[in-house]
């Protein structure tokens, strides 16, 4: 089978651990995908920089249009983050014919309905699922297997990072400030952590989920959002006395025709299963008129687990390409709701 070449944008915790997977992993990706996958180039910040994996010196380039303009390279694997330029560079992979695997939920929670689009139009891939819940399945599920349900409410802890700190501060008595350190060394949280702190990831990856799920155009600012940086170890110690544990909680339902999306610190019961999930794991519930409730549990961020999505949606965009069937997969249709900005 012929090889399908990937020009992989970036090659910090993400990147290293895709082109870890897709190395180690590479004569059963092979089989799944119907045909090898290799990284043709990858593009960089610092060629001169350390990196805690080895990889040939010739593959590494600073200049993203390299990768967009090689008529070789067939998808783009975006993990570098940035919002503007990599807009910019992904719509020119789109129209040069690339297929998109991307973990920028930044992006996708703002352009998300252009890029999809753009791409469906243009006969290409662009596939999201790493950018909402790190490792766990949760994009392909919604548009796939609970196509057939009217989804009613997703609720559940989609930051890892967050997560992280609360429960080191409920367990380990950890301060918050020693927490999210670790969180960051341990790469859960964002380039600039206030996205994680003040719980703007989880609003992004709460409108990445109800666009999917009530088939509508959510985006980043229709979110009411309040982050964990206001959670004193007072907070989290009265929780505790009165039986509880403070998650950060992200909701999305429609209610009345409205969609109405949230993000804020919650006591929750410690008999309720999200009391349960610790360090940088992730739950959703999905609530849908025929499946009843389902939960999906992992882990949300960290280098491996993120690349286990990342891998999957490249594995998909080759497998497309051999069939010849790209651009054929994810519907964009939606309907214009209006949003509850002020939730109860
Ligand atoms: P990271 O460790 O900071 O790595 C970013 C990589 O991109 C680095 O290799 C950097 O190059 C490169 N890069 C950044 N800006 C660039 C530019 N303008 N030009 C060229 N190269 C550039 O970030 P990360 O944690 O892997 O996250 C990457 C993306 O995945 C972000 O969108 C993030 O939100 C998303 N994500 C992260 C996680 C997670 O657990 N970390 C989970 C899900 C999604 P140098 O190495 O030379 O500096
Ligand atoms: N910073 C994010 C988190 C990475 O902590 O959940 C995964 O999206």
């Amino acid at each position: 089978q012929e090889t399908i070449k990937v020009g992989l944008m970036g090659l910090g915790t993400v990147g290293s651990g895709v082109y870890q997977v897709l190395n180690e992993n590479g004569s059963e990706i092979a089989l799944r995908a119907s045909g090898p996958i290799e990284i043709a180039k990858i593009l960089v910040r610092d060629m001169e920089k350390e990196r805690a994996i080895r990889v040939p010196g010739q593959l590494f380039t600073t200049d993203p249009y390299e990768l967009v303009n090689d008529p070789e390279i067939d998808v783009i694997v975006e993990v570098m983050g940035g919002f503007e330029n990599t807009l910019e560079i992904l719509l020119a992979a789109i129209e040069r014919k690339k297929s998109v695997v991307t973990a920028n939920k930044d992006l996708i929670a703002v352009h998300g309905h252009e890029l999809m689009d753009k791409a469906a139009n243009a006969g290409v891939d662009f596939l999201f699922e790493a950018s909402v819940a790190g490792g766990i399945p949760i994009i392909r599920p919604l548009i796939h297997c609970l196509a057939g349900n009217r989804i009613e409410e997703i609720m559940g802890i989609i930051n890892g990072t967050t997560n992280f700190i609360l429960s080191k501060m409920t367990n380990e008595k950890v301060s918050f400030a020693a927490a999210l350190q670790e969180a960051q060394e341990l790469g859960y949280a964002e380039a600039d952590p206030t996205s994680d702190v003040e719980g703007l990831d989880a609003a992004r990856k709460i409108a990445i989920l109800a666009s999917l799920a009530f088939n509508s155009q959510v985006t980043f600012s229709d979110v009411t959002v309040k982050g964990i940086s206001s959670v004193t170890d007072r907070d989290v110690m009265y929780a505790d006395q009165l039986g509880y544990v403070v998650k950060l909680i992200a909701r999305a339902r429609e209610v009345d025709g409205e969609i109405e999306a949230i993000v804020r610190p919650t006591f929750v019961p410690k008999d309720h299963p999200l009391a349960a999930v610790g360090g940088a794991y992730n739950a959703v519930f999905v609530k849908g008129n025929a499946v009843g409730e389902a939960m999906f549990h992992g882990l949300g961020a960290g280098s491996l687990p993120t690349a286990s999505a990342v891998v999957g949606d490249i594995i998909e965009a080759v497998r497309n390409i051999h069939a010849g069937v790209r651009g054929k997969v994810l519907a964009t249709s939606y309907h214009e709701k209006p949003i509850r900005s002020e939730a109860e």
